[in-house]
């Protein structure tokens, strides 16, 4: 037994193996609830009888009952539905605002200290909604996706240097859709920014296939999206808030103020610590990446007039 609860709400691709991480990582006993009968109680009990073969100590409850979720430290929601082959993530908007909507509704009634943490999708819009839905700090709602398009971004970087992974610190702020914004400047390979590494034409074909890295994998799959990187990117920012860690990771946080943005959702960089956002960090950005970045929160916003 774990002294840290975490319900996963979703128990697809996504979910599925955010739990397991989170088990196999022994961060914390996990409750994996869906509405599909049958399909969160037979993932966690082969997840369980995995625990004698990965030594694990952690328990992994499937259930379609809120009671099982009560006092839970943090929520990570991935219930809705995922892209297939054509459609964009903005495609997903209506079905999943009403998804979302009722899942963080009977979260916060069960749990109402815990730290939210939004994976569905359209991102930034739908961790808005969770936020007005629960009522609650915004510090306590945080999306995942600037850790994902990040990691996506380090793995290109990484392949084109031919470095090791391990010394690539990438970023990657805004929406969570094309019009994210991959930021050479930070982004550096132990210490050395990419800009001194690489050719401009190669930092930018990569920042183009990093901003269409979700689509990428949407083609191959074709009956559904990504869920490995997904998966372990929404476990990290568990891991920090848990653990109280301080990392700064990209998140989906709540502006205000902060890159002249007043009370929307969107990609930057965050602390993330037990009580979820301990502060979002402003950088200094040169006048393109502002500009970009403009760009992506006015994508944001016209998709959050839309609801
Ligand atoms: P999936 O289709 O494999 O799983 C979704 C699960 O949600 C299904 O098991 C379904 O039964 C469940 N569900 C639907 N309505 C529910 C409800 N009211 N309550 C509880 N469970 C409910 O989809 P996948 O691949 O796991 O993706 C989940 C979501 O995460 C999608 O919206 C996808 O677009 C998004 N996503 C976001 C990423 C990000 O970077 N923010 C990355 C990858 C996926
Ligand atoms: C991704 O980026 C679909 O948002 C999901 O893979």
């Amino acid at each position: 037994m774990s002294k840290f609860k975490v319900t996963v709400v979703g128990a697809g691709n996504v979910g599925a193996t955010a739990a397991q991480r989170i088990v196999e990582k022994q961060l914390a006993d996990v409750v994996l609830i869906d509405i599909v009968d049958g399909l969160p109680q037979g993932k966690a009990l082969d997840m369980m009888q995995s625990a004698a073969t990965e030594g694990f100590d952690t328990h992994i409850t499937g259930t379609n009952d809120y009671t099982d979720t009560a006092d839970s430290d943090v929520v990570v929601i991935t219930a809705g539905i995922a892209r297939k082959p054509g459609m964009s993530r903005d495609d997903l908007l209506k079905t999943n605002a009403n998804i979302v909507g009722s899942v963080t509704e009977q979260i916060v009634a069960h749990s109402p200290n815990a730290i939210i943490v939004v994976v569905s999708n359209p991102l930034d819009v739908m961790t808005q909604l969770a936020w007005k839905k629960s009522g609650l700090d915004s510090k306590r709602v945080i999306g995942m996706a600037g850790v994902l398009d990040s990691s996506r971004y380090a793995c290109f970087i990484a392949e084109a240097l031919n470095c090791s992974i391990k010394d690539v610190r990438a970023m990657v702020l805004g929406g969570h859709g094309d019009t994210m914004v991959p930021v050479p400047q930070y982004t550096t390979v132990n210490g050395i920014s990419i800009t001194e590494l690489l050719p401009a034409e190669t930092i930018e074909a990569i920042n183009d296939r990093t901003r269409h890295g979700g689509a990428e994998i949407v083609k191959f799959l074709k009956t559904g999206s990504a869920y490995y990187a997904p998966s372990a990117s929404a476990v990290a920012m568990v891991e920090a808030i848990l653990l109280d860690s301080g990392r700064i990771l990209p998140c989906c946080a709540l502006l205000q103020g902060e890159y002249g943005v007043n009370n929307l959702y969107c990609g930057v960089p965050a602390v993330l610590g037990r009580e979820g956002v301990r502060k979002v960090i402003e950088i200094p950005l040169n006048e393109s990446e502002l500009a970009d970045l403009q760009n992506s929160v006015a994508a944001v916003k016209e998709l959050s007039d839309q609801l």
